[in-house]
């Protein structure tokens, strides 16, 4: 028990970058209401401190070299939740995409939004539009924010692309592989998911990357997100390091 503390508390950022960093990695930010509640404040407090989180972790990751960061903010389903929590969650990023500005171009990060932008409220939409636009050139690390993303949503809408493309004659079907469905998905353009995080003590995915997550490390920690900062992360990434992908074929160790 002595020595696993102090394993622990000697994983540095240093240590880690010594090692293989995953290029992709995706954290489903759960347990914001959890964290709220177990400090007697509202569940609107804990999106609060999650996105301060967010910003925090992403500029962690780009410094560390970690090429890209996709963070789920709000499910196609979390329209089922009560209309008060739901107006502060639209709200909240646009506050926040204006504080957060100057620092992604400080930190070199480029800022991209996936998941159905036209249900977003007007204003919600006007504000991604900006952020992309400013960002656009950013070159040290790409964060995606995953807003009203839902990965059957985006699948469907992938097919529905590939399916008109067939019907217009454009491609024949034997044409549609892996390579022609990944570049009409939302995620396009970004590299292969290495690691996906789930805070929060929740296993599941929750509709989130159901794709891309092929090969991907799956990584569950009960911590709330708000909570989930420097060193929870650090020690998910030498978990990652200690993993044996194979991808199907051998392990080089064996
Ligand atoms: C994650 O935290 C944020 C969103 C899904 C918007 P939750 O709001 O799901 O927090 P819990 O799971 O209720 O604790
Ligand atoms: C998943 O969290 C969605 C986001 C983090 C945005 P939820 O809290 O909505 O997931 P479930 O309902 O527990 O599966
Ligand atoms: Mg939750």
């Amino acid at each position: 028990m002595f020595f696993k503390k102090k394993i622990k508390a000697l994983i540095n950022r240093e240590e880690v970058m010594k090692g293989q960093l995953p290029k992709h990695v995706a954290i489903i930010l759960d347990g914001n209401g959890r964290w709220a509640k177990s400090r007697g404040l509202p569940r609107t407090a804990g999106h609060q401190e999650g996105s301060v989180n967010v910003k925090a972790m992403s500029i962690l990751c780009a410094d560390l070299g970690i090429k890209a960061l996709t963070v789920y903010a709000f499910s196609t389903e979390n329209w089922k939740r009560p209309v008060e929590e739901v107006k502060f969650l639209m709200k909240l990023p646009i506050r926040f995409f204006d504080e957060w500005a100057p620092e992604l171009m400080e930190n070199n990060i480029r800022m991209k939004i996936i998941g159905n932008e036209g249900e977003l409220p007007l204003e919600l939409q006007e504000k991604v539009r900006e952020i992309q636009e400013l960002t656009k050139n950013n070159t040290k690390m790409v964060l995606t924010i995953a807003l009203n993303y839902g990965s059957q949503d985006e699948i469907k809408q992938a097919m529905q692309a590939i399916g008109s493309d067939v019907a217009n004659g454009a491609i024949a079907p034997d044409e549609i592989d892996e390579k022609l469905i990944e570049s009409k998905l939302m995620t396009a353009g970004l590299p292969p998911l290495d690691l996906l995080i789930r805070t929060s003590g929740e296993e599941r995915i929750s509709n989130f990357l159901l794709w891309q997550m092929a090969y991907a490390e799956l990584y569950f920690t009960r911590t709330p997100w708000p909570d989930f900062k420097e060193p929870q992360f650090l020690e998910a990434l030498v978990q990652y390091q200690s993993r044996n992908r194979r991808f199907g074929g051998l392990s080089e160790k064996k």
